[in-house]
């Protein structure tokens, strides 16, 4: 009998849902990572749709929504863990929201700035990100925490992730804007450019056909979510592969509802199939 009441408290303990969020789109980037990864935990994602971009907002805003979105999702969803699927956001709340949340918080700088020293041969690498996440200058600090020798070239990218959220991925406008702040980081010989940003993979054919074939372009989604199921494995809360349940997934937007469910379906997949109001869950 006790083992079945720990049974059951264990249960609903796994099942309980991995938080996620961004001011948009982008985290769908990472969404779509973690629930290729990981296809049986259950997802609750809000995209601050209401307040995006974040990347030209002060630190102290930006820092003011993360502690609300991520507060809300302890609060109110009940989620075993957060990941920080926004680099902006990520750059200035990661600590704080790590140090005073009951959960484990993940960002996506670190596991990014990890793939990138791994992955560049002439030991020149990039960094591409909003305003707000090249001047925290987080992505100088993971770096120089990996111990790695490289140098590093970071170029902040304004207007990239409004071409994103208007749908706007590909054309004339988006590539002029692209040659136009890439070029000094493609002069300066990097191998490899971390799209430190999570809204940028979706402007990737852009971004590689400006840093041309030889500059490899790496995005922190797929690592970001290896960092998801160690954790989870280690905290012994990843629900199970072999029960054969493939997780539930829920997206909020605190903006145009059906514009995020129209857009974020082709942007992720199937799984968005409808998007609800947040705060009102
Ligand atoms: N996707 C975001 C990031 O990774 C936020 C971009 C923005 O809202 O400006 O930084």
């Amino acid at each position: 009998m006790r083992h079945g009441v720990a049974w059951v408290i264990m249960r609903a303990e796994i099942d309980r849902p991995i938080g996620m969020f961004d001011s948009g789109f982008g985290g769908l980037t990472v969404a779509r990572a973690v629930i290729d990864q990981l296809p049986n935990e259950n997802l609750v994602y809000i995209g601050d749709t209401a307040r995006y971009p974040y990347g030209n907002k002060s630190a102290g805003d930006v820092r003011g929504f993360a502690i609300e979105l991520a507060t809300s999702l302890v609060r109110d969803f009940n989620v075993k863990m957060i990941v920080v699927a926004c680099n902006t956001a990520a750059s200035v709340a990661l600590e704080e929201l790590q140090r005073t949340l009951p959960v484990p918080v993940i960002g996506v700088v670190e596991p990014g700035a990890r793939a990138l020293v791994r992955v560049t041969r002439n030991n020149k690498v990039g960094v591409i990100g909003t305003v707000g996440t090249i001047s925290s200058r987080a992505y100088d600090r993971a770096i120089a925490d990996t111990k790695a020798s490289v140098s590093l070239i970071a170029a902040a990218c304004p207007g990239f992730v409004e071409f994103v959220e208007r749908d706007q991925t590909t054309g004339i406008e988006v590539f002029e804007l692209a040659e136009k702040l890439l070029t000094p980081v493609r002069v300066s010989g990097v191998d490899t450019l971390l799209l430190g940003c999570t809204h940028y993979p979706y402007l990737s054919s852009v971004i590689s056909q400006v840093m041309g074939p030889d500059v490899v372009l790496v995005s922190s989604a797929a690592e970001t979510a290896f960092v998801v199921r160690d954790e989870l494995a280690a905290a012994k809360t990843a629900r199970s592969v072999e029960s054969g349940n493939l997780g539930s997934h829920e997206f909020y937007s605190s903006g145009d509802v059906k514009h995020f469910a129209e857009l974020g379906r082709r942007l992720l997949g199937p799984e968005l199939a409808n998007a609800k109001y947040w705060p009102n869950k």
